[in-house]
């Protein structure tokens, strides 16, 4: 079977990140057509146009695993009720040089986590918002907007066995949306 080769992006940086745990799950549950490989954000240089003429080699490696990628997963929380800065940098990374965006076209899907009731919606939609701009088709349903994060997980960082349900039914949908824009 050739697989579909997924990069996975978690917009926290904490160790002990619910966004990085909801990303090990899904990376559990997802069907062998996919292969998801978290790609790190938290090395790159902060974006400068400046240094275009001769780009850091982490830009260059990211921008790199980016376009030898068949699709995008994004994992997020909320900072002030948007996307955090390491998230947006890496967003903007991968969008240059304007001709060699790295993001065009890759199926994307946005899971959004938090520990408050509103599952950082606000952030999943401003993600949103810049994956227009950069030609990311995203995924329209099953939205994921998932609360109440510090009691969704076991001591080994399993999570609880509906939100696995939900979990599983949203990577299989990507899958089919990979397979949609793919074919
Ligand atoms: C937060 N948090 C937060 N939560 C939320 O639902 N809406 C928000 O606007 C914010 N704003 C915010 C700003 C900053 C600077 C921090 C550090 C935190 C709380 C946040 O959702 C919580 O810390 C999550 O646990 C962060 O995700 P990880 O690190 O567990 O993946």
């Amino acid at each position: 079977m050739v697989h579909k080769k997924i990069a996975v992006l978690i917009g926290s940086l904490r160790r002990e990140s619910y966004n990085r745990k909801m990303a090990l799950n899904l990376i559990e549950l997802a069907p062998e057509s996919l292969k998801l490989e978290i790609l790190e954000i938290g090395q790159l240089p902060m974006y400068n146009q400046d240094l275009e003429e001769n780009p850091p080699r982490e830009w260059v490696e990211f921008r790199q695993h980016l376009k030898d990628s068949d699709g995008v997963i994004f994992i997020t929380p909320e900072y002030n009720r948007s996307i955090p800065g390491a998230l947006k940098n890496a967003i903007d990374v991968g969008s240059r040089p304007l001709q060699d965006n790295a993001w065009a076209g890759k199926p994307g899907a946005v899971i959004s986590v938090s520990m408050g009731s509103l599952g950082a919606f606000g952030a999943n939609h401003h993600l949103r918002q810049s994956l227009v701009t950069v030609n990311v088709p995203v995924m329209p349903q099953p939205e994921a907007y998932i609360g109440g994060a510090a009691k969704l997980f076991d001591e080994n960082g399993k999570l609880n066995e509906s939100t696995r349900e939900f979990v599983k039914k949203f990577i299989l949908s990507y899958a089919d949306w990979v397979d949609h824009l793919r074919s």
